[in-house]
C-alpha cells in the first residue's frame, strides 16, 4: 500500500507575506489524513515555513541540494543545512536545473546518494522533451535517468525514494499527458525499479490541476503528484490533495 503524496514545488515564487498567507491556509483547512502533503518553497523561506509548519501534518522539502557536504561550494545549501530547517524532502533533477543548469544524469544520482545517506527522501524528477516524444524515445529517455540513479546509488539504498515522472512539455503550459500517457510511463518506472517499485511512490507533474487530478490520481501507478503553479493557491492545492485521498 503507497500512501498518496501531494507535493507543491513554488520553484522561484513567493514573498513573506504571500507565504505566510497560503500556509495559514493550508495549514488550518487540510483535514484528509490519508495523503501525505507538502510544500517545498525557495531556500531562503525554510525557516519561515518550519515555524509555520511546526505541529502539522503539512511536511516541508526543498528544490534542491548540493551533493557536497560542506566547503567552498558558493550559492548552495548541503542537505544537513536542510536537515537543520525541517525538510523532510528534496526535489532533485527537475527539467528546469538540468535545461538552465546544466545537471546531469551523473549529478543528480550523486545528488541522490548525499539526501539517502542523510535519511531525507529524495524525490527524483525525470521527464523527456517534445522533441523526445515526437521521436519515440519517451521510454528511452527516462530509462537512461532512472538508470543513472538506480547505478550509483543502488536499489537497496534506494528504498523509500520518490520519482516524479514530468514530461517538460506539460510542465506550466497548460499541456498534460493523458492519464494513459502518464500511466505508460509510470508502469514502465516501476517495471525498472524491479522489486523496489512495488512500494516506491511515483509522482506525475505537469499542468496538474484541481480539474485534472482525479483521472491522473485514478492509475494504478500514479500515487500523487507534484505540482507547480496549483501549488500557489491554497484552495487549488488543498483540492489535488483531497483527490488523491479518493
Ligand atoms: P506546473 O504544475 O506549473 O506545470 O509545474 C510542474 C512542475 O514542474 C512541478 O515540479
Amino acid at each position: 500500500m503507497r500512501t498518496p503524496l501531494v507535493v507543491g514545488n513554488w520553484k522561484m515564487n513567493g514573498s513573506l507575506s504571500d507565504n505566510l498567507s497560503l500556509l495559514q491556509k493550508l495549514t488550518s483547512q487540510w483535514q484528509a489524513a490519508a495523503v501525505e502533503m507538502a510544500v517545498c518553497p525557495p531556500a531562503v523561506y525554510l525557516a519561515q515555513a518550519q515555524a509555520l509548519l511546526a505541529g502539522t501534518s503539512i511536511q516541508l522539502g526543498a528544490q534542491d541540494a548540493s551533493q557536497h557536504s560542506s566547503g567552498a561550494y558558493t550559492g548552495e545549501c548541503s542537505v544537513a543545512m536542510l536537515q537543520e530547517f525541517g525538510c523532510q524532502f528534496v526535489i532533485i533533477g527537475h527539467s528546469e536545473r538540468r535545461q538552465y543548469h546544466a545537471e546531469s544524469d551523473q549529478l543528480v544520482a550523486e545528488k541522490c546518494l548525499a539526501i539517502k545517506a542523510s535519511g531525507l527522501t529524495p524525490i527524483v524528477c525525470v521527464g523527456e522533451s517534445l522533441a523526445e516524444r515526437e521521436g519515440g524515445a519517451t521510454l528511452a529517455v527516462i530509462q537512461r535517468q532512472v538508470q543513472a540513479v538506480l547505478d550509483h546509488v543502488g536499489s537497496e539504498q534506494l528504498a523509500g525514494v520518490v520519482i516524479a515522472y514530468e514530461p517538460i512539455w506539460a510542465i506550466g503550459t497548460g499541456l498534460t499527458a493523458s492519464p494513459e500517457q502518464a500511466q505508460e510511463v509510470h508502469a514502465a518506472i516501476r517495471q525498472q525499479l524491479q522489486a523496489l517499485g512495488a512500494s516506491t511512490r511515483i509522482l506525475y507533474g505537469g499542468s496538474v490541476k484541481a480539474g485534472n487530478a482525479k483521472e491522473l490520481f485514478a492509475m494504478a501507478d500514479i500515487d500523487g503528484a507534484l505540482v507547480g503553479g496549483a501549488s500557489l493557491i491554497a484552495e487549488d492545492f488543498l483540492a489535488i490533495g483531497t483527490a488523491a485521498a479518493q
